[in-house]
C-alpha cells in the first residue's frame, strides 16, 4: 500500500506558551491560541515535493503543495497537488511508474537479451552475431538518464598472415585481414618440404589455430644397398640429386642403378643379387638345359634345389636323356656320401673316440663338401 501522507494532527500554539498572574490580579497576557496545521508531507520513494513546495516550512490549514515523480519515475496519471485540511493532507492522487528505457538503439550485428524488461533498473545483455566480438560493457542497465554503457560489435579478424621462408601463401582471403574461419594455405618452394600444418585457420578468438609451417630443404641420407657400391659418394643429397650404384663383383643388379632424391626420400633402390644364384634359378626354370656349362658351384646349388621332390617335367620332357643323367648324378652322389660316411665311422671306431656331436659335425661337413668334389660329371 502506498503511503501517501502521514496524518498527524498538529495544533500549533499561537501566542505566549505561558502566562503569569500579576500582583494586580491580572494575567500578563492572553492565553495562546491553538490552530490546526499540517506537518511536512511524507511521500513514497517514487515521489518528491516540487522545489517550490519543499522550501516551505509551515503548512497552515488550506495550504497546497505540489508533488512530482522522483528521478527515474514518470507520472502516469492523477493530480499532482495535495491540500492541508484540518491538519491532514488530502490523499495523493498522482501515480508514478518506473521509467521505461525502451529498446536500446540498434547497432549492426548486435542484439540484446532483454528478458529482464526495459524498466528502470533492468539489465540487458548485448549479444554479437557470429564472427563479431563485443566491444564495451557486457551488460547495460536502465538508469534514470537511460541505458548505461555503450557497446559495439566488431568483426573478428586475425593478424595479417606471416610469410614464410622458402615458401609462399597459396590461398588467402580477399580481405587484408582474415576473418573468423578464413583459411591460409602455404606451399613450399620446389626443393623444400613442408613441416607443420599446411593450412592455418583464423579462430573466433582472433588467433590462428596453429603457427605457420616451416619449409626445410629436401635432403636424402646417404643411400645404402646390400652388396652395392655407391659411385661418387656425397655427404648430403639435395632434392632431385642422383646417386648411382654398382654391385660388388659376383653380384648382379636388378632395378635401375640410378636413384633420385625425392621429397619423401630416395626413389626405388636397386638390389644386388648373387650372380650364381640368379643364374641357377634361371637354369632350373628352363629345365637346366645349360647347367653342364655353368661350372661346379652352380651344379652344387642346382642339385640342392632339385633335391626336394622330383620335378614334374617327365611326361613331356624334351630331353629325357638329360634327366636320366641328372638322376644318375644324384644316385652317384648319394653312393659316394654313403661310402664316405661309412669310412669315417669306421675310422672313428678304430680310433676309439665317442660318437659325439663332433662326429656328426664332421659328417655334415663332409656331406656338404662332397658334391663339389664331383666336378668330373
Ligand atoms: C597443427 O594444427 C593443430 C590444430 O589444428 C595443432 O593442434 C597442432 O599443434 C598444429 N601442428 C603444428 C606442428 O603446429
Ligand atoms: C652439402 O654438400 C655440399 C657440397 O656437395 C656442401 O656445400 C654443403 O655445405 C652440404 N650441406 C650440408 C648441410 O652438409
Amino acid at each position: 500500500m502506498l503511503l501517501s501522507t502521514l496524518v498527524i494532527l498538529v495544533f500549533k500554539l499561537i501566542g505566549n506558551k505561558s502566562i503569569l498572574c500579576q500582583d494586580d490580579g491580572e494575567y500578563n497576557s492572553v492565553p495562546p491560541e491553538c490552530t490546526h496545521e499540517c506537518s511536512k508531507p511524507t511521500l513514497t520513494d517514487m515521489m518528491v515535493l516540487t522545489d517550490d513546495s519543499s522550501l516551505k516550512n509551515d503548512f497552515p490549514d488550506g495550504s497546497k503543495v505540489t508533488i512530482e515523480c522522483a528521478y527515474g519515475f514518470e507520472a502516469d496519471h492523477g493530480s499532482d497537488t495535495i491540500t492541508c485540511t484540518g491538519g491532514t493532507w488530502s490523499d495523493v492522487e498522482l501515480v508514478c511508474k518506473k521509467k521505461d528505457c525502451g529498446s536500446p538503439p540498434t547497432s549492426p550485428n548486435l542484439m540484446y537479451n532483454m528478458a529482464d524488461g526495459t524498466l528502470l533498473g533492468a539489465l540487458i545483455q548485448p549479444v554479437c552475431d557470429e564472427g563479431y566480438y563485443l566491444q564495451g560493457s557486457s551488460y547495460r542497465q536502465c538508469l534514470p538518464f537511460g541505458w548505461s554503457g555503450n557497446v559495439e560489435c566488431l568483426l573478428i579478424t586475425c593478424d595479417k598472415p606471416t610469410e614464410i621462408l622458402n615458401g609462399m601463401i597459396t590461398k588467402r582471403p580477399d580481405s587484408e585481414l582474415p576473418k573468423m574461419d578464413d583459411v591460409i594455405e602455404y606451399t613450399c618452394n620446389p626443393g623444400f618440404k613442408l613441416i607443420g600444418n599446411k593450412s592455418i585457420l583464423c579462430q573466433d578468438d582472433g588467433e590462428y589455430n596453429s603457427v605457420p609451417p616451416v619449409c626445410t630443404p629436401i635432403e636424402c641420407q646417404v643411400p645404402h644397398v646390400q652388396f652395392g657400391v655407391l659411385k661418387e659418394k656425397k655427404s648430403n643429397y639435395t632434392h632431385k640429386s642422383e646417386a648411382v650404384f654398382q654391385c660388388q663383383s659376383g653380384y648382379i643388379m636388378e632395378g635401375s642403378p640410378r636413384i633420385v632424391c625425392e621429397e619423401h626420400g630416395w626413389s626405388t633402390l636397386p638390389v644386388c643379387i648373387k650372380e650364381s644364384y640368379r643364374t641357377t634359378k634361371k637354369v632350373t626354370a628352363t629345365t637346366a638345359s645349360t647347367s653342364t656349362s655353368t661350372g661346379s658351384s652352380s651344379t652344387t646349388l642346382g642339385l640342392k634345389e632339385m633335391m626336394p621332390g622330383p620335378p614334374p617335367n617327365s611326361p613331356d620332357s624334351p630331353d629325357l636323356g638329360y634327366t636320366l643323367a641328372v638322376i644318375g648324378c644324384i644316385f652317384f652322389a648319394l653312393v659316394v656320401c654313403f661310402c664316405i660316411v661309412a669310412i669315417v665311422r669306421h675310422h672313428i671306431k678304430r680310433k676309439g673316440s665317442y660318437d659325439t656331436g663332433e662326429a656328426l659335425k664332421t659328417k655334415e661337413e663332409l656331406l656338404l663338401k662332397t658334391p663339389s668334389n664331383l666336378t668330373p660329371i
